[in-house]
């Protein structure tokens, strides 16, 4: 379903359940191109918003009662009297939203909503950020709340840590939050800033190719790595009196601590200075325009979560082994955090049909299941839809 027909099914939807006129509000997944798992470990990220999202129909009702519904999963929340208790699957979401209004000393009334999406949960595209962006920044402009977007996107990242409990870094609502159509985001993730860089893609397609694996093991592995990458860097700044990964020019420099941190904690850290430091060199040769060299970089990316900070599975590695094949295919790898979900190919746009065809044929004979195929462009964040 296209973002207009998703906008007119939710707002039919409302209708028909609450009988009165909403306000509506889109809220896009996002893409990387490069910067993975460094969000955490103050790095630099390269995302963008996407035309995959969620769509919003919300509006007052007067009452202190909050009823909200979801589309996708047939099924009615209703919280009376502000409780917003953790709860299961997709309710806590938008209940921790909520909580974080309250442990800011907003007020929320009450209200009706329902909220559906076009975007494949658990494919690496965010759909959860979708989900509190939309909710946080439909609060915010129908109860007058006056928080700006930084501040939005950081109460939804402590929205996922709180009832989700994924100890996520900022890019993701970030990005949900800052998106600007065609333009990349360079987010410096330790000063919590960003420049916009416009996106220099033409004659190339963006294609995600899920690999429709979503391993339950995602969340508490994320929150391993997190703490993996947290032991490293404290044996790093007892030995060497630095702060931070960004620090280092090379990871070289950490081979002295290989044995006092275990050869797992060494390899994370290995990765992370790396890609801190190729996610810097992709900005610079994408502002210049020079896609091929910024697709070896995706490439070598893929290689880092895969060997070193293993993120990545069997069948990652396999959609991007086949894109390697493709001549057209300039950048593959997997994104997003990882043990399923997808991978993002810059690929030509002649050729792009033919990835997906291979992929799909080759995928299926090795897996007995197609991948799911998302063709991407980038557009702006959350907004009201008039
Ligand atoms: C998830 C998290 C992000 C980021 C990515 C990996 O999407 O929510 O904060 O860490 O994984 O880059």
């Amino acid at each position: 379903m296209d973002k207009k027909e998703l906008m007119a099914t939710v707002e039919t939807v409302f209708k028909r359940k609450f009988n009165h006129k909403p306000h509506l509000f889109f809220s896009p997944g996002r893409i990387n191109f490069l910067g993975e798992h460094i969000d955490y470990n103050d790095g630099y990220v390269m995302p963008a918003a996407i035309n995959n999202g969620i769509c919003y129909a919300v509006s007052l009702n007067g009452t202190n009662q909050i009823n909200i519904y979801s589309l996708d999963f047939d099924e009615m929340l209703t919280i009376r009297n502000a409780d917003f208790q953790k709860r299961e699957g997709w309710k806590n979401y938008v209940l921790s939203v909520l909580k974080e209004y309250e442990i800011a000393g907003k007020d929320i009334s009450g209200f009706d909503c329902v909220f559906g999406g076009n975007i494949a949960g658990g494919a690496g595209i965010s759909s959860s950020a979708a989900v509190e962006g939309g909710m946080a920044y439909a609060i915010n402009a129908l109860m007058e709340h006056g928080f700006n977007r930084k501040e939005l996107a950081l109460l939804c990242q402590r929205a996922e840590h709180n009832f989700p409990g994924v100890q996520c870094g900022i890019m993701d609502q970030y990005a949900n939050m800052m998106g600007k159509k065609n333009q990349v985001v360079l987010l410096d993730c330790m000063e919590i800033t960003h420049e916009y860089f416009p996106l220099q893609l033409e004659g190339f397609d963006i294609v995600l190719l899920n690999s429709n694996v979503h391993h339950s093991l995602a969340s508490s592995e994320y929150n391993k790595r997190r703490s993996e990458c947290e032991k490293g860097l404290d044996i790093l700044k007892k030995g060497l009196n630095k702060t931070s990964f960004r620090q280092f020019q090379s990871s070289d420099a950490i081979l002295p601590f290989k044995e006092e941190m275990g050869e797992k904690v060494y390899n994370r850290c290995r990765y992370v200075i790396d890609e801190i430091q190729r996610t810097q060199a992709g900005a610079q040769l994408l502002k210049l325009g020079d896609i091929e060299a910024f697709g070896k970089l995706m490439f070598a990316t893929h290689e880092g979560l895969r060997d070193l900070y293993e993120v990545s599975c069997e069948e990652l590695d396999f959609l991007v082994e086949e894109a390697n094949k493709n001549e057209a295919v300039i950048g593959s790898r997997m994104m997003g955090g990882g043990f399923g979900g997808c991978t993002i190919n810059i690929v030509r746009s002649e050729a792009s049909e033919k990835l997906i065809n291979d992929s799909s044929a080759s995928y299926l004979s090795k897996f007995g299941r197609t991948p799911g195929v998302i063709r991407v462009s980038v557009e702006d964040g959350t907004a009201a839809i008039a």
